[in-house]
């Protein structure tokens, strides 16, 4: 199964994409984690994503589409993937056309979480991530059993850069701007479906896999 998942900053995109993939055996492939990987690693990439990640700006578009093109075209995503954080405009849909014609494939579904914008701004000023193994927590609605420290494997939780005030709003601007067009331009082609993304996770998990039609969640 090929699905895009589309939703604001915070809406728990990250969250429902390692369940879901996990759950369909497909990877997940998200750009935020991959130039974070990059940004960590000191990468080119790297130093070239961070100054607009930081601002809350997206990378440029050429950029980002040369890395999704090669992360689609290995070997474990030949079965199927979960797109997380992309595409984010239209020129990157479009890109996406071509490359997954290039591969004689096509997208099953593009699946919205629908969270209002107060919410999003509570996830993401609570967000704590573990350096270690990226495992997300929130300091309220998921706390970690001893602050700072990861329940999964002990790692030290950070918040990320973006999501500094004044970022969170920029990126919500952006997303705005040019990644909610995105919901029409998938609905016209009859791939949207849309879920209501407030609620515990696993409810949300719930709602996902029933939208997607791949089954009821255990
Ligand atoms: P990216 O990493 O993709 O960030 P984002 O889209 O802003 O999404 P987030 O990761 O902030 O949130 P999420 O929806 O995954 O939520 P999460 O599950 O963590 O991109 C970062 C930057 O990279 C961009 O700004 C841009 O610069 C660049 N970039 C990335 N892709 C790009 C592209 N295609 N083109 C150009 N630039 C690109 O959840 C958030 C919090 O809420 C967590 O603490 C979690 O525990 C909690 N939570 C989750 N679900 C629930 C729930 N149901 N109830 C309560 N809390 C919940």
């Amino acid at each position: 199964m090929r699905v895009v998942l589309v939703g604001p900053p915070g809406a728990g995109k990250g969250t429902q994409a390692q369940i879901i993939a996990e759950r369909l055996a497909i990877p997940k492939v998200s750009t935020g984690d991959i130039f974070r990987a990059n940004i960590s690693g000191d990468t080119a990439l790297g130093q070239r994503a961070k100054a607009y990640m930081d601002k809350g700006d997206l990378v440029p578009d050429e950029v980002t589409n040369a890395m999704v093109r090669d992360r689609l075209a290995e070997d474990d995503a030949k079965n199927g993937f979960l797109l997380d954080g992309f595409p984010r405009n239209v020129q990157q849909a479009e890109t996406l056309d071509t490359m997954l014609s290039d591969l004689a494939t096509e997208l099953n579904a593009v699946l919205e979480l629908v969270v209002d914008e107060d919410e999003v701004v509570r996830r993401l000023e609570g967000r704590r991530t573990c350096r270690k193994c990226g495992h997300v927590h929130h300091l309220d609605y998921d706390p970690p059993k001893t602050e700072g420290v990861c329940d999964v494997c002990g790692g030290e939780l950070f918040q990320r850069d973006d999501d500094r005030p004044e970022t969170i709003r920029r990126r919500l601007e952006v997303y705005r701007e040019q990644t909610a067009p995105l919901v029409d331009f998938y609905d016209r082609r009859g791939l949207l479906v849309r879920i209501d993304a407030i609620g515990a996770v696993e409810d949300v998990t719930r709602r996902a896999v029933k939208a997607l039609g791949v089954g009821e969640a255990s």
